[in-house]
């Protein structure tokens, strides 16, 4: 029995997984999200904890033999965030989260200190990645800055609390800017560019690999009968890689979460910096992940639906199973910033085209659409690296839109697949990670395809309809910087 605990940004959700890769139970515990300004966005680590610890709780209430039998654990985590330590191993402060903007000139002077940023991260200086975070704590918050000790990303802390160990994964460490992504360790160089060094950060493992052990107390908490493994686990995306079997060139897929992103799994660093393109190494060794990554994806749906004070299903179901036409109302989803292929942290969202004819339906719509736009520059941006995307696998929230599903085969035109349980991606991701961490099995075996439920295939009429659409839509995107 293993499980894989992800650590989201509106939720930690933690599944229960059997030998034959069942999902046996799952539990979730929402999380939130406070904006000190606009564009800042920070979460408590105290609430992270307590929601995983409430999830493991109601497992042990519910399936107390399957979590008795644990012998695995994965975690998957929201990737960048800045999480500071003090000296007894206490946060100094909330984290600093993924889509924060608050860095933008700190990118700046990182990249002139440390001109080899973009050749050896992979990446351009975002202030949605870690190091940048931390040279805004310097600046602004200087004794905060003086009195780390420590500097995780959110899963790692949650390792701490779970292990004592401090520990990280290269998929996610990769997401710091302080990675030298080919040979998968830290950059020393990075690291003093940021005023750190080796001293504070954890130590790194691949994401298969067996990173530590459950804490004997907590052990005897859940009742399990063997201190369970802790593999190093990945960032949400490359975790949502592993568990719809991602692993080799020619996988792309679509994370439809709080975030979006198109990914593909790639043998060689394919990097495109000046295009925003994301690298990151995968939670397997010697393969890497480019991705393009929006900040707002389902995030924009729960907005809409926060608006109008509705559900989202009830958002959705008037729409139908797809598209007739596009919607005559054109949204920018950037209510966050925008990072792939903008970099733009100021530039915010937008609805262009509103009139008396304008209901509900035709807002929902374009807020879909949007998102799948946005999608189609990461797709551009990713082929100017030279990563072609045939057909893409679509795992998160999102995924169980059949109309956002079918707008999206039409605006990408490929083919565009869905899951049994591909909203639950990432956490199945980390529970496989968790067995691969104490079986030692091939990777292949383990990290298999599920079953396709559902093939949404491009309609020739409406892929030259929203081709044809697509550069107007670029038109409204103004720079804010
Ligand atoms: C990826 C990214 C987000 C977060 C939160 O670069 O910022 O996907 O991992 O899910």
């Amino acid at each position: 029995m293993y499980l894989g605990i992800d650590l989201g940004t509106s939720a930690v959700k933690t599944v229960l997984v059997d030998g034959a890769q069942r999902v046996i139970a799952s539990e979730s515990r929402p999380l939130t999200t406070v904006s000190p300004q606009s564009g800042y966005y920070e979460q408590d680590p105290a609430q992270w904890i307590d929601a995983t610890f409430a999830t493991l709780d109601a497992l042990k209430a519910s399936h107390a033999g399957e979590l008795a039998a644990v012998e695995g654990i994965g975690l998957s985590g929201q990737m960048h965030g800045a999480t500071l330590l003090d000296a007894s191993l206490r946060p100094l402060r909330p984290c600093i989260l993924w889509n924060d903007g608050r860095s933008a000139a700190e990118c700046l002077i990182l990249e002139q200190r440390w001109p080899a940023l973009r050749a050896t991260s992979g990446n351009k200086a975002m202030p949605g990645f870690t190091a940048p975070k931390l040279l805004w704590i310097a600046t602004h918050e200087p004794d905060i800055f003086a009195a780390i000790k420590l500097v995780l990303l959110p899963k790692a802390y949650l390792r701490l609390v779970l292990s004592g160990e401090a520990i990280e994964d290269v998929s996610d460490a990769s997401g710091s800017l302080w990675l030298d992504a080919a040979r998968r360790d830290w950059s020393d160089a990075a690291l003093a560019a940021t005023g750190l060094s080796r001293d504070h950060m954890p130590r790194l493992v691949e994401g298969c690999a067996p990173a530590t052990t459950l804490r004997g107390e907590l052990v005897r908490r859940w009742g399990m009968t063997r201190q369970p493994v802790i593999a190093g686990g990945a960032g949400d995306n490359p975790a949502g890689a592993v568990g719809i079997g991602a692993i080799r060139p020619g996988t792309a897929f679509i994370s439809l979460g709080t975030s979006g992103a198109l990914m593909a799994p790639t043998s060689r660093i394919a990097a495109n910096p000046d295009r925003a393109v994301h690298t990151f190494c995968h939670a397997i060794p010697a393969m890497w992940i480019q991705a393009g990554a929006i900040l707002s994806a389902a995030s924009c749906l729960a907005w809409l639906a926060r608006l109008f004070g509705i559900g989202e299903a009830e958002l959705l179901a008037p729409l139908g199973a797809r598209p007739q036409a596009p919607s005559p109302v054109s949204f920018l989803p950037y209510l966050a910033g925008e990072r792939t292929p903008h970099d733009d942290p100021a530039v915010r969202g937008m609805l262009d085209g509103l009139s008396h004819g304008t209901d509900r339906g035709t807002i929902v719509q374009a807020v879909l659409e949007g998102v799948a736009f946005a999608l189609a520059d990461c797709r551009d941006a990713l082929a100017d690296a030279g990563i072609a995307i045939a057909e893409a696998d679509v795992i998160g929230g999102g995924s169980r839109s059949p109309f956002w599903l079918s707008v999206l085969a039409n605006v990408l035109n490929v083919p565009v697949h869905r899951f049994v349980g591909g909203e639950t991606g990432a956490a199945f991701g980390a529970a496989r990670l968790g067995r691969l961490a104490v079986t030692g099995e091939a990777i292949a075996a383990v990290c298999t395809r599920p079953e396709r439920i559902e093939t949404f295939e491009p309609d020739a009429e409406l892929v030259d309809t929203y081709a044809g659409r697509l550069p107007a839509w670029r038109e409204l995107y103004r720079p804010r910087h």
